[in-house]
């Protein structure tokens, strides 16, 4: 009797998930569910997407983006056909077949796993759930989260996994800004909490990309954090030789570049000011607080963390030996920081290695300014109580200062004029490389 009503569920799902019959849910309308939302519904699915902020809702509806890099005619197309409707009333979760759950998944202050997004969110799942929908945790997390913190709380009021309803963990790889790779053709990694729940999860997934099935949420959870880890290790390692390569007078852009000629076996990183964004400085740090119970030590994260953390104090190292040879304190020195956002042509600013920066050359008695043509303005955050706009760049802003550091290379910058003008430069991301190979003013950190 139960078999033939697990199959009968599923069954059903499944050929709703094949005719396209069924709606999306994805809660979380940030950098991940967006793109997420707009593709599902290009492929054919009644989508809605579910978020706690009123002002995105709001904007949205007012076919206003707060992502630059989506475009808002997709959206107000896909919500006039009725393909896409967004809202903050999690009532509506029971109209959803298909839960796909995109919340933040941040560190506390003592580095540890900040779960009270997705535990809210899950809360309003369970209170909601009904069987015949599949819920499916794409925020990045430590093994285990989805069989130990989400089965619990959703298999209640007799509900059974993988029989009444479906539970799978499958990663989000998006890489904002990626011109070549988006959800489109960027695989999906795919665990099941069951074997009924890995194919439900698999059908619903091919029909938007590529599905990689791996053996359980577990393998998927750590599959996403290897590839972030790795990531972050990587990162480290061309940090730290590029440091030597300073002291050794070796240009290290120079070198990983010759290194990625080589057919196989290497895959070229680049170093910069410190990491940033949401994934690479957090994710790793799941990992190493999950393995504690193991009683097991990830060596290479804690490494791979205190080297990328150092990057930051380096370039106002650079910058104040720069600025003596200039017979300048930093103290009182006019900078210039250009780019908060964390990497190049993004509006993103979370754990930008630029607010490291500023901060400290506040600290140190600096007067700073900022510019990033994607970041008009700085508003006070947990972490930092920056009240700044940007500063326009032009010549006479750029002969005032005593110095101008280049922590985001975006690619709007006129790196030739900016050098022509400035006394000296800080160049953390090699920007201004080929402009000027003998111009003394230019410090490379
Ligand atoms: N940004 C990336 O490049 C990227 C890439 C891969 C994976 N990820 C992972 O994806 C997840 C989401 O990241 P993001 O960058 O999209 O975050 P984001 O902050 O851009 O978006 C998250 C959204 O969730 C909303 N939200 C928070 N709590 C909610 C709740 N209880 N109910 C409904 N909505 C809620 C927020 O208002 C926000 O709009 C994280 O786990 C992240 O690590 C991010």
């Amino acid at each position: 009797m139960i078999e033939k009503q697990k199959s009968t569920t599923k069954t059903k799902l499944l050929n709703m998930i094949k005719k396209k019959e069924v709606v999306v849910g994805i809660i979380g309308l940030g950098y991940v569910g967006l793109p997420l939302a707009i593709h599902f519904g290009q492929k054919g699915f009644k989508v809605i997407g579910f978020d706690l902020d009123t002002r995105k809702i709001n904007m949205l509806l007012h076919g206003e983006s707060y992502i630059k890099h989506i475009q808002m005619e997709l959206i107000n197309e896909m919500i006039k056909q009725k393909k896409l409707d967004v809202t903050i009333d999690f009532n509506r979760l029971d109209e959803a077949d298909c839960i796909l759950i995109c919340v933040p998944t941040p560190l506390t202050d003592k580095m540890e796993p900040n779960l009270n997004y997705l535990l809210d969110t899950t809360k309003m799942i369970s209170e909601n759930l009904r069987v015949g929908q599949i819920v499916i945790l794409e925020s990045t997390t430590y093994p285990g989260t989805t069989d130990e913190m989400l089965l619990p709380r959703l298999e209640y009021n007799n509900m059974k996994v993988g029989q009444d309803f479906f539970l799978a963990f499958s990663p989000e790889r998006e890489d904002p800004g990626n011109k070549k790779y988006n959800t489109a053709n960027i695989p999906k990694i795919v665990g099941g909490i069951t074997p009924a729940c890995l194919e439900v999860a698999s059908a619903l997934y091919n029909s938007i990309t590529q599905v990689v099935p791996v053996s359980s949420t577990k393998a998927a959870e750590l599959t996403k954090l290897l590839e972030n880890t790795f990531r972050s290790v990587n990162i480290a390692l061309v940090n730290e030789l590029k440091v030597l390569g300073h002291k050794m007078g070796i240009d290290i852009f120079e070198v990983i570049n010759a290194a990625a000629t080589k057919p196989f076996g290497y895959t070229p990183f680049y170093p910069g000011p410190g990491l940033g964004g949401h994934c690479i400085p957090i994710d790793p740090f799941y990992l190493s607080w999950k393995a504690r119970e193991y009683d097991f030590s990830t060596r290479f994260i804690q490494l791979a963390g205190e080297i990328n953390v150092s990057m930051p104090y380096y370039v106002i190292e650079k910058t104040v030996e720069a600025l003596n040879k200039n017979e300048k304190s930093l103290k009182g020195s006019r900078i210039l920081v250009l780019g908060v956002a964390y990497k190049k042509d993004v509006d993103d600013d979370r754990e930008s290695p630029g607010y490291i920066i500023m901060k400290m050359l506040l600290e140190k008695g600096a007067i700073v300014s900022y510019n990033d043509p994607w970041i008009p303005k700085l508003k006070p955050s947990r972490k930092y109580n920056f009240h700044m706009e940007s500063t326009p760049i032009s010549p006479e802003v750029i002969q005032k200062m005593d110095a101008v550091i280049i922590v985001t290379d975006h690619s709007t910058y006129d790196f030739a004029e900016i050098v022509k003008h400035s006394d000296l430069i800080i160049d953390t991301r090699n920007a201004t490389k080929g402009i000027n190979e003998a111009n003394e003013k230019i410090v490379f950190a």
